[in-house]
């Protein structure tokens, strides 16, 4: 990693570093977010929000981080979040992201607008025995026979879920980037999405309404594979019941890191509701949360919120963007030691153990 002037401890020293590292247009991209960026920062405020009631002198031998997703044990409830265009923040790129994901033992959800050819990026987790799953997310396209070819070359390369994205059929309004522009570097591309694809005139009343999803376009990609599909960017309950009436495996609950529609509450608050309505309907469908997590301690609030994992967006970009593939394999060391403290802080020996009752009962 380029030396700082003081040693990178946390997630917060990784943000200043890529700042650091990249040009004005790149930091405006990767970290803005929509209009006045409250969403973004209710994220972070919300999880910070909540206290920790910490249990002493339980048993923790034997401790451990592993978790169930989708039918199959993992070390660790973290996965690395979908992000477009990651060679434009490193040249590793999304192969450096995969390498360090699989090696740190947690997720990845590479982006439909990843600027790696998924086909590249399957051989560098699969093969790593104490990985996290590898799943690929997808935005809707009005071209079904686009739709169906990615899906065949997503399940020929080994991914093992799909996530749709669902809470952006327009781009949100971001200021920061359109003051810059999104001036890509010769050669970075997405590679999966066609470039002409867009109506003329986009926006709601310039023809993007007639091919925005639906939920019967839902319902037919869920038919189209063999892959369990997650929604991403579910916020409402009366969603996520819906998600699972079409037969989703799962919800992701998340405002796209306040990226799309300002003033959507913080994750933290809204993941509750979300859970609920979902455990009453099918208990075993998934439930994960992104948004604002950059510490062990959020991650475990997440989980004793009720998600079965949580992603994490920009801190593994910042890894990535100043040290490449060995910036981000610090980022997730990091947040897995400081999950592994805080499970033994509050006298929990596996995620099993955690639970509502270990958060405080009113907001700090
Ligand atoms: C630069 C950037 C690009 C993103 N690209 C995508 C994308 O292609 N697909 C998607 O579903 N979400 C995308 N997201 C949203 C993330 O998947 C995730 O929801 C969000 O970053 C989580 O919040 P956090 O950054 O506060 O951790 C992007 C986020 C960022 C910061």
């Amino acid at each position: 990693m380029a030396p700082m002037s003081e040693p990178i401890v946390n997630l917060h020293d990784h943000e200043r570093a890529a700042q650091a590292a990249l040009g004005e247009a790149a930091w405006a991209y990767f970290s803005g977010g929509a209009a006045d960026e409250i969403s973004l920062r209710r994220n972070l405020a919300a999880w910070q929000a909540w206290g920790l009631a910490p249990r002493v002198l339980r048993d923790l031998r034997g401790g451990h981080t592993r978790c169930r997703l989708l039918g199959r044990e993992w070390p660790m409830p973290l996965l690395v979040a979908p992000m477009a265009h990651q060679r434009w923040a490193h040249p590793d790129g999304e192969a450096g992201m995969a390498l360090a994901a699989a090696a740190q033992g947690c997720g990845l959800v590479l982006s439909h607008q990843t600027s790696t050819p998924l086909q590249e990026v399957a051989p560098l987790v699969l093969p790593e025995a104490d990985r996290g799953p590898l799943w690929f997310q997808l935005y809707w396209h009005a071209d079904r026979s686009l739709t169906t070819d990615l899906l065949r070359q997503v399940e020929q390369a080994g991914y093992e879920a799909l996530v749709l994205t669902v809470d952006a059929p327009v781009q949100g309004v971001r200021d920061r980037e359109r003051r810059h522009g999104l001036p890509l570097p010769e050669g970075v591309r997405a590679v999966h999405w066609p470039a002409d694809t867009l109506p003329s005139g986009a926006g709601l009343c310039g023809g993007l309404a007639e091919v925005a999803p639906r939920w019967d376009d839902v319902q037919w990609l869920i038919g189209q594979t063999h892959l369990p599909v997650l929604l991403k960017g579910i916020t409402h309950p009366g969603d996520a019941r819906q998600a699972l009436s079409v037969g989703a495996a799962g919800v992701i609950v998340s405002n796209h890191g306040g990226r799309v529609l300002d003033t959507v509450p913080a994750s933290a608050e809204l993941l509750r509701p979300v859970v609920e309505t979902v455990r009453t309907q099918q208990a075993e469908a998934l439930v994960l949360v992104d948004g604002g997590i950059r510490r062990g301690t959020d991650l475990f609030k997440a989980l004793a919120l009720g998600a079965d994992a949580a992603l994490l967006g920009r801190p593994a970009l910042y890894g990535l963007a100043h040290a490449g593939a060995r910036g981000v394999a610090h980022v997730l060391r990091l947040m897995r030691d400081e999950f592994e403290a805080t499970l033994a802080l509050t006298g929990c020996a596996s995620v099993q153990d955690i639970d509502l009752d270990l958060l405080w009962p009113c907001k700090l």
